[in-house]
């Protein structure tokens, strides 16, 4: 039996999801949520050592498989889609790399560039076409993959979180009616607006997880850690008694509508107005309660909350958690995800 490791490592926890691939299917042997001992991925040495060991500790004592599928953040990407006008697959190599030299401030050469074109059929602009860019920094990524050899494990696949996280929140053979995915991590917020299974817009700002307890503990005057513990069991929730946190969390809650709506008015200019059917939450951000009704109530749009879609099957050391991993749905769907890839 092949056994495959989606690693997702975050500022504020490390996920790592074990699948067996079996030819019935994905079958789910382990799951792992444990602290980050990073703030981010970019500090200095130390801290990444810190890391190794956390991965090097994680992956001996739970005996997991050494063969991993890992994820870049997104707020490390460039990501674009661009307005060109009509042209053949060889005309758009050339013009890609004239392009992407004014988006991109490094030179071409180092960066690792991938793009797709995308069906507009939709587009208010029946004469252009629309091309999506990811580019990474290649020190960035041998950086990654080398720290994360660093523990033995191999590498067999680095990709972009939304890729993997649409992978088990969406079903493929189900019509998706375009929705905005918001990724609620600690570090910020990500934001893909995806239509027919392509991602058209992309964007990442630092509101996240942390700005909301940070946001508790100064109101309220708390110590991080119960502020944390506040967030999470009150959030926005317009209790009368713990009214408090929720008056914490309206401003920063507030600053992340406004972004939604930004990347909204953009997208409805580009195509169909009004096109923005649902908003479908992830990230360990998306638990908080509250929030749902909250951007429910102020956006006017459907909003819910990732879980499981399509079909996986859990290991008998598994069937008594496998209520606790579809709660986890929400933290686990990149590192899920990931481990689903094909190879
Ligand atoms: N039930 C909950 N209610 C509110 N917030 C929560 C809840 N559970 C987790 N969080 C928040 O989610 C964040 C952690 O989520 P996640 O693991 O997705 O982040 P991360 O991947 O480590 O961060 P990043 O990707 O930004 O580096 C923390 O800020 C935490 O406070
Ligand atoms: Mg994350």
């Amino acid at each position: 039996m092949h056994k495959i490791v989606g690693l997702d490592i975050g500022s504020y926890a490390i996920k790592a999801v074990e699948l067996n691939l079996t030819k019935a299917g994905f079958e789910l042997s382990q799951f792992h949520v444990i602290p980050s001992p990073i703030s981010a991925l970019e500090s200095d040495i130390s801290e990444l050592t810190a890391l190794s060991e956390s991965l090097s500790q994680l992956f001996t004592t739970n005996k997991l498989a050494t063969t991993v599928v890992t994820t870049i953040p997104d707020k490390i990407l460039f990501s674009y889609v661009l307005e060109l006008p009509r042209m053949t697959e060889k005309e758009l190599s050339k013009s890609l790399e004239f392009e992407l030299a004014q988006y991109i401030p490094m030179p071409l050469s180092e960066v690792s560039v991938a793009h797709q074109i995308l069906d507009i059929s939709d587009s208010t602009k029946p004469d252009t076409m629309e091309v999506s860019v990811v580019a990474v920094p290649k020190t960035v990524v041998s950086k990654y993959i080398k720290l994360i050899e660093n523990s033995s494990l191999a590498v067999t696949a680095v990709e972009n979180q939304i890729t993997s996280a649409l992978r088990c929140l969406t079903d493929p053979q189900i019509q998706l009616p375009t929705t905005m995915f918001l990724c609620l991590g600690a570090s910020g917020t990500d934001f893909s607006i995806v239509h027919q299974s392509s991602v058209r817009f992309t964007r990442s700002i630092t509101i996240g997880g942390h700005v909301m307890t940070r946001a508790v503990a100064e109101k309220i005057g708390f110590e991080e850690a119960l502020a944390e513990e506040y967030k999470r069991t009150y959030g926005l929730l317009p209790l009368p008694q713990e009214g408090k946190v929720r008056v914490a969390l309206v401003p920063p809650t507030e600053a992340l509508i406004t972004e939604v709506r930004r990347a909204q008015t953009f997208y409805n200019t580009r195509y169909a107005p009004d096109s923005i059917k649902r908003i479908m939450l992830f990230g360990g951000g998306a638990s908080m309660p509250g929030l749902v009704e909250y951007l429910a109530t102020s956006l006017e749009m459907e909003v819910e909350v990732g879980h499981l879609s399509g079909s996986l099957t859990f290991s008998k050391e598994m069937l008594d958690r496998e209520a606790q991993f579809k709660s986890l749905m929400p933290i686990l769907s990149v590192s899920l995800g990931l481990a689903m890839r094909p190879m």
